[in-house]
């Protein structure tokens, strides 16, 4: 069966990585994000690298763009059967200082818009009676200083993907979550940069007190996301798989 994977947030950081693993594995690929051009770009360098994608500018919190990219997908790429809820934004500060704006920004990119995606993209799996979906959750679910917003967006996400598995099981169709931790990327470095350091910083000390001795690699990700739309996880669902080095916070 031919993959058709819709990857949000895929113009940079894990996403681009996760649209380059699938788009390597054969799937043909969506790269979702807010920016046209910036999806157009990564898009293109997977094309140039021998893969089949489309780049489409696509805000995950607007319902109709939402139905409108899953639309171009299938009549681009075909029925899409594959769906990685991987954007997500950072409005990180202590309680007493976060702003109802921060607050909802976050939850309205992480879980309006996995609910969004997931809910444009069932209608295609169930009509299938295939599909894989993988949502991204974070070892901060499990509480982290500065980021209330964040965290209680992330655990959502665990409550959600387990609540799908249960609803979408009977339609062949799998609900996974990934939990990274510490991973290099834009998104982390926007942490640094907030805390006063520099990004090589906070990856060493971070490394420092991991398990692995290491920071992790959008690849690490990848690879994980890549087995939970692969044959090899088809009778896993409704897991949090946490891929993290070793550490919790
Ligand atoms: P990143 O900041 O490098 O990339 C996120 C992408 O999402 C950006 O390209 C951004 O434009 C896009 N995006 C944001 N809002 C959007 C919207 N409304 N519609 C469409 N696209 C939107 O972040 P990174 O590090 O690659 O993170 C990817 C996912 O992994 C996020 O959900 C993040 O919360 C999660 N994560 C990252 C960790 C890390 O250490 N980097 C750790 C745990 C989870």
């Amino acid at each position: 069966m031919l993959k058709v994977a819709v990857v949000t947030g895929a113009a940079r950081g894990i996403g681009a990585a996760t649209a380059a693993r699938l788009a390597a594995d054969g799937a043909a690929v969506a790269v979702l994000d807010l920016d046209d051009a910036a999806s157009r770009a990564t898009a293109a360098q997977i094309t140039a690298a021998g893969g089949t994608a489309l780049g489409l500018g696509c805000d995950i919190t607007d319902e109709q763009q939402v139905q409108d990219a899953f639309a171009r997908t299938a009549a681009e790429l075909g029925a899409p059967n594959v769906l990685v809820n991987n954007a997500g934004v950072l409005r990180d500060n202590l309680l007493f200082k976060m702003s109802v704006e921060d607050w909802d920004t976050v939850l309205r990119v992480h879980l309006r818009g996995a609910f969004l995606c997931a809910r444009a993209a069932q209608e295609y799996m169930v009509e299938q009676r295939y599909g894989r979906i993988v949502n991204t959750s974070s070892v901060s679910a499990l509480g982290t200083r500065g980021q209330a917003n964040y965290a209680a967006a992330k655990a959502g996400i665990q409550g959600f993907t387990r609540t799908l598995a249960i609803e979408l099981g009977p339609f062949g169709i799998t609900v996974n979550a990934v939990a990274p931790g510490f991973i290099a990327t834009e998104m982390t470095a926007q942490t640094a940069a907030r805390t006063g350091v520099t990004a090589a910083e906070l990856q060493a000390k971070t490394a420092a007190i991991t398990p692995l001795r290491r920071v992790g690699r959008p690849e690490d990700i990848a690879g994980v996301v890549a087995f939970l739309t692969s044959a090899d996880s088809s009778f896993v669902t409704g897991q949090t798989l946490y891929v993290d080095g070793g550490r919790r916070l």
